[in-house]
């Protein structure tokens, strides 16, 4: 590890809170890019099971399993030297038992992740987040529009915009804090309701879709640089700042144009024997 770059921990998104500095996040799910967004002093990554949408090419979070969240966590982890590595929880890995939690969470801390991330705050799951942290596995909350819920919530729909509906959710979320988690994504909620619950939470809240009050913003790589190819529209809450589709489909379209036509390789492209080398190779073939 290279001695000038001081890792974030969990501490550190503790101290941007009670500073009110903001706590920056994106997904990544591969080295390279892992290593990119590193190297830009983004705070945190996500290897989110949003991985089944964007690389997988999966409809929703729900086909993703344990064993593909270590495979991207390994990658995202190599990468990365500073960024706090979070790794999802995909959906049922912590619903059965508490047992089964936490050798799936231990599977991703073992994988390069420093915290894992799980949906909901029901009772069952709030003593696994208690568990969890009390066996040394850092825990990160997701509250709101919980992607792992898509068929019993029925939709993309914002959580929280009501009075009793936001009281309900700081309520989960501070016994989600209770229980040790250190920090919650909140996901499409009104931005009066995540700001009401940011103000009266002492850990940071991470908003995507959640507006400009939380303690920290995270979004999805893909959307940001323009590369997302699935079905669901662009949501309201995605800023793209880059077309990466385009550059890659402009590249592929003159690679292709320059191979049909022995444009390319070019000579600096090739290796080639020297003049006596070939001369002596095509003598022996006369
Ligand atoms: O999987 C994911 O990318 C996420 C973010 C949307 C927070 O959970």
């Amino acid at each position: 590890m290279n001695d000038d770059i001081k890792p974030i921990t969990i501490r550190s998104f503790q101290k941007y809170k009670e500073n009110k500095e903001k706590i920056t996040m994106l997904t990544a799910y591969d080295y390279s890019t892992a290593k990119f967004i590193d190297e830009c002093q983004t705070d945190s990554i996500l290897v989110g099971d949003s991985v089944g949408m964007t690389v997988l090419g999966y409809e929703n979070t729900i086909n993703v399993t344990v064993e593909d969240m270590i495979t991207f966590t390994r990658a995202v982890a190599k990468g990365v030297k500073r960024a706090l590595v979070i790794a999802d929880l995909p959906f049922l890995s912590y619903h059965i038992s508490k047992e089964q939690t936490t050798i799936n969470a231990g599977k991703l801390i073992q994988a390069g992740a420093k915290a894992v991330k799980l949906e909901g705050a029901s009772d069952f799951i709030l003593d696994e987040v208690n568990h969890l942290t009390h066996s040394g596995i850092n825990v990160v909350g997701h509250l709101g529009f919980t992607p792992q819920y898509i068929n019993t919530i029925g939709g993309y729909y914002i959580q929280g915009k009501t009075y009793e509906n936001t009281l309900n959710m700081l309520k989960l979320a501070k016994r989600l804090e209770d229980n040790g988690a250190f920090s919650i994504v909140l996901e499409m909620v009104p931005t009066e309701s995540a700001k009401y619950i940011s103000e009266n939470l002492s850990i940071p809240t991470i908003g995507i879709g959640a507006g400009n009050y939380c303690d920290g913003q995270v979004l999805v790589i893909d959307d940001i640089i323009g590369k997302f190819a699935g079905s669901i529209p662009k949501p309201k809450f995605v800023k793209q700042y880059a077309n990466i589709k385009d550059v890659i489909k402009n590249a592929v379209t003159q690679y292709n144009y320059e191979v049909k036509n022995n444009l390319f390789p070019e000579k600096e492209n090739m290796f080639n024997l020297t003049e006596e080398e070939r001369d002596k190779l095509y003598a022996s073939t006369k």
